[in-house]
């Protein structure tokens, strides 16, 4: 995990927010917000019929704790977790992509339009400078018009589409790379 620090923030509406590392204590909490997700959207790649399991869950926060190349994020309105975001290695301690981070964003709808997820990716470009990654890269499927819109808002560019990416309910979805970059620092 890398160092940040939690951070108190402000939503357009005047909420405060706070953002800080998940652990596996947060385990339960990010299950049950999962699980708000999952049935909101089909953008990621959970399904509510396998939700994660709190194990899983402890597990995936243990491994994070332990990786310097690696960051999860939650951000909490009300004590709630509303949103997460994460990176981490493609290819874990490989000297030629170590510039290199693979990101994933979500927040529940009510947060949707708040400014919950610009925080989110703020705080994560942060430790993302502060690690000195240069790249940072995701994959966005093509009919998430909002997701394209709030990434591409971010600076991310589109670099390419792998056909057929997902089929879901018999109807084929592509799926394109997005990436930003980051200044190298001095
Ligand atoms: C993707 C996600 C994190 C973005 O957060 P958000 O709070 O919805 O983002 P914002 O409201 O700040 O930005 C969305 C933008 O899309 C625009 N938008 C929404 N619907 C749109 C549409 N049908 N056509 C064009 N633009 C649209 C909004 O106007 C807004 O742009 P603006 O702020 O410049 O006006 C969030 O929607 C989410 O978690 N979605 C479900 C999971 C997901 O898709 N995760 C990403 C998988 S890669």
């Amino acid at each position: 995990m890398g160092t940040f620090e939690a951070k108190t923030q402000t939503l357009r509406d005047g909420r405060d927010v706070v953002i800080r590392h998940l652990t596996p204590t947060d385990a339960l909490a990010f299950v049950a917000s999962h699980q708000v997700v999952v049935r909101e959207t089909q953008f990621t790649m959970q399904r509510p019929e396998s939700p994660d399991t709190v194990e899983r869950a402890e597990k995936r926060f243990a491994h994070y704790a332990a990786d310097p190349q690696s960051v999860f994020l939650g951000l909490f309105a009300e004590g709630e977790l509303a949103g997460m975001a994460e990176f981490h290695p493609e290819w874990a301690g490989h000297p030629w992509v170590r510039h290199l981070r693979e990101f994933g964003t979500t927040v529940q709808s009510a947060y949707w339009g708040s400014g919950a997820a610009a925080l989110l990716m703020a705080a994560l470009f942060d430790e993302a400078s502060r690690q000195g990654v240069l790249r940072i890269q995701g994959h966005v499927r093509a009919n998430n018009v909002r997701g394209l819109a709030f990434y591409t808002r971010l600076g991310f560019v589109v670099e390419g589409t792998r056909r057929m990416a997902a089929i879901i309910d018999d109807v084929a979805l592509d799926e394109h790379t997005i990436a930003a970059f980051l200044p190298r620092s001095t």
